[in-house]
């Protein structure tokens, strides 16, 4: 099938059914056979995530009546054609012809002249993009933009833009396997542009590689993981046999890690959602590591488990992804408003039951890959207030030692967006 008719349908499950990127897009990717239609899919999927905004009013605004009912997959179609016009090197005849097809492939042949029509007409345009409200000058919701207004008065405009750059690929080098200069050695070798980030065992990449062209990726030499994700394994800093909880762990990520630091801990890696649980095992298979892996709810520990109290846990609590939104741009779509009170209560509540399955003396990390204060420092402070027995230990990147746990902006030294905050027992 024509690749725009298979951007138009990804669209059409993210904006109409609530579908992740992550998952609608794969589905229609593997109905492509070469390298490079699969990138050049993806890459129409996410623009038009990005700058959804300002195609849908370029759009809408040549078009008489709003598409309804089976038709409104042209919608995304048009998007799709839009964001050809104003953000590709696609040449416009091309653009044109190949997603008028797209729209004849979807069988909605009635519809073609429409699809030319509007597209030839966003093609006379001087290309101006629509800025008449906050909404559409920073492609971002309103909502959004006022919350990040009020949580980073200086930067907020910063913070927005970085969040629509295209992200640096990060891997982490698995210290069972080699030291990172030995793995940078390889890549040098490969003339694979590498430098080292500043935890431990992170590679930043100087441009994307395909996972295969890496040396020992299959054999787990190594994996892909942002930069900030990977300070969790140095906070949490796990020692020689102890007990750890890894408390929402799928995919697992954060879960090879710790094993990879300090390969003697036991290791009991829970989460909610089965399925994202499947991918837990399947990384620990692919590095070889060994966890006890639980299906299990992180609110209610005493229902799967009846051992003892753990050294170390890590809460990766569940969040808004408001830092991740240069890998995931749907997030802005997909999210709303009173999401984040829903998943600050949620996070409250892990948190408060987490801490009783601590050890005393014990270390919890709360990790979140959200930017927004009422998920982190907010939550963070509240919880210090009602836990007699709860201390904040600084930690050394944070900015200002009285700052409460370590907030990251997206594409602060090339990080994603995210916050830490180390809490002590007793
Ligand atoms: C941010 S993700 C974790 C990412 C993971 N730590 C990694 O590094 O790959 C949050 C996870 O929390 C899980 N989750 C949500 N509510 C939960 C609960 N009550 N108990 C356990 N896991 C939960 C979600 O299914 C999701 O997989």
């Amino acid at each position: 099938m024509n690749l725009r008719a298979l951007a138009a349908k990804v669209v059409f499950q993210v904006l109409e059914k609530g579908i992740s990127l992550s998952v609608a897009l794969p589905e229609q990717q593997q109905k492509l056979t070469s390298g490079k239609d699969k990138a050049l899919l993806a890459e129409l999927c996410y623009g038009v995530m990005r700058h959804l905004p300002q195609l849908d009013k370029l759009v809408s605004d040549c078009m008489s009546k709003p598409m309804k009912g089976k038709q409104r997959i042209v919608h995304p179609l048009l998007l799709i054609g839009c964001y050809q016009l104003y953000f590709t090197r696609i040449p416009a005849h091309a653009a044109i012809s190949e997603t008028a097809e797209a729209c004849r492939q979807l069988k909605f042949e009635g519809l073609v002249k429409v699809v030319n029509g509007v597209l030839r007409n966003l093609q006379r345009n001087e290309k101006q993009l629509p800025t008449d409200n906050e909404t559409l000058q920073f492609n971002t919701p309103a909502w959004l933009v006022k919350r990040l207004k009020s949580a980073y008065p200086d930067t907020w405009q910063q913070v927005i833009e970085q969040s629509h750059q295209r992200p640096p690929m990060w891997l982490r080098n698995n210290a069972l396997s080699q030291s990172r200069e030995q793995y940078l050695t390889q890549l040098n070798e490969l003339e694979i542009g590498a430098s080292a980030g500043q935890s431990d065992n992170a590679i930043l990449l100087d441009a994307a590689k395909d996972v295969a062209l890496l040396p020992g990726f299959s054999e787990g030499t190594v994996s892909v993981q942002d930069g900030a994700a990977q300070w969790a394994a140095t906070l949490l800093a796990p020692q020689a046999n102890e007990l750890i909880l890894d408390a929402c762990a799928a995919p697992g990520g954060k879960t090879c890690h710790l094993l990879e630091s300090e390969n003697s801990i036991e290791l009991i890696a829970v989460d909610f959602d089965a399925k994202r649980l499947e991918r837990v095992q399947q990384n620990l298979d692919r590095l070889s590591l060994k966890a006890k892996v639980i299906h299990g709810d992180a609110a209610n520990i005493d229902s799967w488990w009846q051992g003892a109290k753990f050294d170390r846990i890590l809460l990766d609590a569940p969040c808004s992804a408001t830092g991740v939104i240069r890998r995931h741009p749907d997030i802005k779509w997909l999210r709303k408003q009173a999401d984040i009170e829903a998943l600050s209560k949620l996070q409250s509540q892990i948190l408060d039951h987490c801490w009783q399955w601590l050890k005393p003396g014990g270390t919890l990390l709360y990790a979140t890959c959200s930017i927004l204060p009422e998920e982190n420092a907010q939550q963070v402070s509240a919880f210090l207030a009602r836990t007699q027995d709860a201390t904040l230990a600084p930690i050394a990147q944070q900015p200002k030692s009285d700052d409460i746990g370590w907030q990251i902006t997206p594409g602060q030294d090339n990080m994603d967006g995210f916050y830490y905050a180390r809490l002590i027992k007793g």
